[in-house]
């Protein structure tokens, strides 16, 4: 393990104990060590297809069972997945904390499964399905599928509840994010690269309202250089030792 460095261990243990208002963003790195590939690392891939030639309504529209095949895939990955002590110690911080918002960009539900409740799913959530042509939501938890691809009651064809690349945010999710990130006084960024801008723009916003920012990662990203500090470690190592 990458040593986080003792000093910003002790810098961010302090500035976690003095949180009143504390918000946490999430990416693919937090599920890394319950065995959830992560997106740009190794073993990311299916098939030799990456997440950007299938999260995305053309591939959807032109093959839309190649698309549930890999969400299929996916979805017995995160089932067979356990939250792990990263995933432990954010619920723990939600616990302990008058005011907590957890932001995650991860559709595999292993926050809800570890104990976090006031969650901002901004990517939507693989376990949850929309009718294409009545809009239905709905929970989708079979695994594996047993009709690909899945359809609505209405007979529609379903698609995942998920944010895909070209698609936009959920306006009104966002709204109060930022919302929340304008009052928080501490903000934990863990396991993102940042290469999608949401996480960026967010710590940026929750900085310029005053918040210490904090980033864990085991390389850098592009938060390295906008954050206060950088601990250098996987989430299911450092966490553990930063949470009261
Ligand atoms: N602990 C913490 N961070 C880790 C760990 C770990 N054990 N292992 C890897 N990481 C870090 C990597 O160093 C990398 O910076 O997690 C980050 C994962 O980055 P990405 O794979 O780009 O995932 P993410 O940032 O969540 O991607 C954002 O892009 O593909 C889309 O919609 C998808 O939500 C995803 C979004």
């Amino acid at each position: 393990m990458t040593e986080p460095g003792l000093e910003n261990l002790e810098i961010a243990r302090g500035q976690i104990r003095k949180a009143r208002r504390l918000a946490v963003i999430t990416g693919a790195g937090v599920s890394a060590e319950s065995g959830i590939p992560t997106f740009r690392g190794s073993g990311g891939l299916w098939r030799n297809f990456r997440a950007e030639d299938l999260a995305t309504p053309s591939a959807f529209q032109r093959d839309p069972k190649l698309v549930w095949e890999w969400y299929d895939w996916r979805r017995g990955i995160c089932k067979a997945a356990e939250p792990n002590p990263g995933h432990l110690s954010i619920a723990k911080l939600e616990s302990l904390l008058p005011e907590f918002l957890l932001i995650t960009q991860n559709v595999d539900g292993l926050h809800n499964r570890s104990g976090s409740r006031n969650i901002a799913e901004i990517h939507g959530n693989i376990w949850r399905a929309r009718c294409t042509l009545c809009g239905n939501q709905f929970d989708l938890l079979e695994t594996p599928l047993s009709r690909i691809p899945p359809r609505c009651n209405c007979g529609g064809l379903a698609r995942p509840h998920i944010v895909w690349f070209g698609e936009t945010y959920d306006e009104e999710l966002l709204e109060d994010v930022l919302d929340f990130l304008s009052a928080a006084d501490t903000l934990l960024v863990v396991g993102t690269s940042g290469m999608v801008p949401m996480p960026v723009y967010l710590t940026r916003h929750a900085m310029s309202h005053g918040a210490f920012a904090i980033d864990v990662n085991p390389e850098d990203s592009e938060l390295t250089h906008v954050v206060n500090i950088s601990l250098r470690g996987k989430a299911g190592e450092v966490l553990p030792q930063i949470v009261p």
